[in-house]
């Protein structure tokens, strides 16, 4: 049975050093039927491995009641890998960050008493183990030494990132982590990123890691260079324009990479997929494509043909590159740095220019080269083989969406009632004299939660005014005596601080007549947190959604009781799936155009086409939907208009600014039947007759 491990070089499998090209396909974010396909185009496209994380917030999303069924069925994914002769790299976490629901953590681990999240705390330590445990016995057949794929396991994830907040604690942690995994005797090497324990490889998470490799191999003379997340492009968030990277950039990225040394890449994401149901971490957006190789629905994109050009060299001279040294750089006249590389009569030469915005023209061994701009020139025996700053136009992909046939039929409705009618909640009410943040009613079973109040407004408060709610999150309809006051306005900020009560102050300008009113307010969560980061200084597990300050009415504070409702009569009565029987629908669309609170419902036949699906939401404004009872995820149209995190700036530019966030959602074919069942749930008020089915070329 093969034997992996490392050299100062590379991993070895069997002793012999392999080049690794690495993608990453996270399994929930696409469907099982497309888990093939997906592996299939990576392999075209020069990659000998695939990456994922393990959902641990997925398989066990109530504690102790484990799932490995469709999307989870984790060993499906191993096995299809492996009938494809692909290694897979394995990030077990069981913290991932990810941009997926509390960074992949059950969200059950808030109610476990004296719980602190990614320090030495007993309880944590414990949970964890237990879980990474039974984990790893469950795909231990698919580990390599037990004849699997599986060649490199995580533990942990970018913990340098949150180890200043610890200190002592958090090195303690840090190692006990690390010996709880080499305990569990998978027989493969540990890696952690950014921030390592002894007993692991450390690997270099950035979107060009050749900055990074002096540094590297000064510290670990003994140990490859592993770059386990090269980002080829970025996530996206609610009101924020779409990120890219250019196919380009990326190409320079990673073969100044290997010029530089290294031998082991992962593009994060090489598929990013779709964030299904409520799976996305705050503000992240439902498509989670990533600009990535593979797009959204799985298709190439000229960045997947640009990067195979590079891939299948890298292949092709991959014993010259492992078996050598790391090649000495030589600065030519002309400002570029050659890198080169020989064994056995065979050679790879990299001419890199890594100035930013000036061509060079430069004489290599008796030829001349043109070098773009940042770019990097890969050259055996005197022939050019590929400049990467060139796209060749065979290559260019230009996807479209077009609109499907058959359509859908006219929309029907029915509107959620508000709270105070009879009405069956998830949980029963809580009454409270302070408003209490929801998380723990919800247990995030849901996004919603109703806080509800009698308002007594005394003559000289009457008139306009503004309404403001201190310490509140996400998104907020505030409802007056039934009546539509207000919703948050996007941009949201994505990192806030629980100790800077502006990060959490939403403000609405209403009138308020004298005399009593009843004030409604729907919190919708828009995913829990990533990393503590999120919150300022604060551990995960400080996380809270809903309402738990202070109401304001015209700067005076208004001490009310409160009654507090978790869930949505809709959601409880499953109005999306079976349930959808159970209530009156209404045709009459001119009347429920535009308003809150409506759930909208409508059926359309199996689509002829081969091609994958999406429904185009335009018209529509914030909510979620579901396809035959499967929730495809959160929508929400709003305008791009947020300024992005300005460290992106070297990779990453902006497209679609002003535009909707995201205007297509996925449907993914798996959950298609030749009748179909589609409905939702919109909270601010759309005109669903401009909601459309497409597909994707
Ligand atoms: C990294 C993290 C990943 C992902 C990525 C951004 O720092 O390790 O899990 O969050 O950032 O997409």
């Amino acid at each position: 049975m093969p034997k992996v491990s490392y050299d100062h070089r590379a991993v070895t499998i069997d002793g012999r050093r392999v080049l690794l090209l690495s993608g990453a396909i996270h399994y929930p974010r696409s469907t099982p039927d497309m888990w093939r396909l997906l592996m299939e185009r990576s392999k075209e496209a020069g990659l000998n491995a695939i990456e994922t994380y393990v959902f641990w917030n997925f398989h066990e999303r109530r504690r102790g009641v484990y799932d490995f069924s469709d999307r989870l069925d984790i060993r499906r994914y191993l096995q299809t890998a492996h009938e494809l002769g692909l290694y897979v790299i394995l990030r077990i976490g069981p913290y991932i960050c990810a941009e997926i629901n509390y960074g992949g953590f059950p969200v059950w681990l808030r109610d476990v008493p004296g719980i602190q999240l990614r320090t030495d705390n007993e309880v944590f330590l414990r949970e964890k183990e237990k879980w990474v445990r039974l984990f790893c016995d469950y795909v231990r057949p698919y580990f390599a030494p037990n004849g699997g794929p599986i060649i490199l396991a995580q533990i942990e994830n970018e913990y340098g990132n949150v180890a200043w907040m610890y200190g002592e604690a958090g090195e303690r942690y840090l190692r006990r982590v690390a010996e709880m995994a080499e305990s569990l005797q998978v027989g493969v090497p540990w890696v952690m990123c950014k921030g390592s324990a002894p007993g692991t490889i450390e690997t270099l998470n950035a979107f060009y890691a050749h900055p990074l490799l002096d540094d590297y191999f000064a510290k670990y003379p003994d140990k490859p260079a592993l770059w386990t997340e090269h980002w080829p492009g970025w996530y996206d968030l609610w009101g924020y324009p779409h990120n890219r990277r250019t196919p380009e950039d990326v190409a320079y990225a990673a073969a100044r990479f290997f010029a530089g040394g290294g031998t082991g890449m992962n593009y994060y994401m090489w598929h990013g997929g779709t964030n299904f149901d409520r799976e996305a971490c705050y503000l992240q957006t439902t498509s989670y494509d990533y600009d990535a190789p593979l797009d959204e629905y799985g298709l190439p994109t000229t960045k997947m043909y640009h990067l195979a050009r590079l891939h299948r060299i890298l292949q092709e001279y991959a014993p010259v590159l492992v078996e050598s040294e790391r090649a000495t750089p030589e600065v030519l006249p002309e400002g570029v740095t050659a890198y080169t590389y020989s064994r056995d009569g065979r050679t790879l030469v990299f001419l890199c220019n890594d100035d930013e915005a000036k061509a060079v023209r430069v004489s290599y061994e008796g030829r001349r080269y043109n070098l773009p701009p940042k770019s990097v020139t890969l050259i055996a025996a005197g022939t050019l083989l590929m400049n990467t700053a060139q796209v060749e136009p065979r290559y260019i992909v230009e996807p479209r969406m077009v609109i499907a046939d058959p359509n859908l039929s006219p929309f029907q409705w029915w509107v959620e009632p508000s709270p105070s009618e009879t009405y069956t909640p998830l949980h029963p009410p809580v009454l409270s004299d302070k408003p209490v943040e929801q998380l723990q009613f919800t247990h995030d079973e849901t996004d919603y939660c109703w806080y509800v109040a009698k308002l007594m407004v005394l003559p000289d408060q009457a008139g306009a005014g503004v309404l403001e709610l201190q310490a509140v999150a996400d998104v907020v309809h505030v409802f007056v005596d039934g009546q539509f006051v207000g919703t948050t306005q996007p941009p949201l900020i994505e990192d806030r601080d629980l100790d800077d009560p502006e990060s959490f102050t939403q403000r609405f300008q209403t009138n308020l007549t004298a005399g009593e009113h009843t004030l409604a307010i729907l919190c919708c969560a828009l995913g829990v947190i990533k990393g503590d980061w999120m919150l300022g200084k604060h551990n995960m597990v400080d996380e809270r959604k809903g309402f738990w300050g202070t109401l304001i009415w015209r700067g005076e504070p208004l001490q009310v009781p409160w009654r507090i409702t978790a869930g949505l009569q809709g959601e409880h009565g499953r109005v999306y799936a079976e349930g959808s029987a159970l209530v009156k629908w209404e045709s009459s669309l001119e009347v429920a155009r535009g308003k809150p609170l409506c759930w909208w419902k409508t059926e359309f036949e199996r689509p002829k086409t081969d091609a994958p699906l999406a429904l185009d939401l335009s018209g529509m404004t914030k909510g979620i939907a579901w396809l035959n009872g499967r929730c495809i995820g959160r929508y929400w149209m709003a305008p791009g208009t947020g300024k992005p995190s300005p460290w992106l700036a070297p990779a990453v530019y902006q497209e679609g600014e002003g535009q909707p966030t995201q205007r297509y959602y996925h449907l993914p074919k798996e959950w298609l039947r030749d009748r179909n069942l589609l409905v939702l749930f919109e909270e601010v008020g759309g005109d669903p007759t401009q909601v459309r089915l497409c597909y994707r070329v």
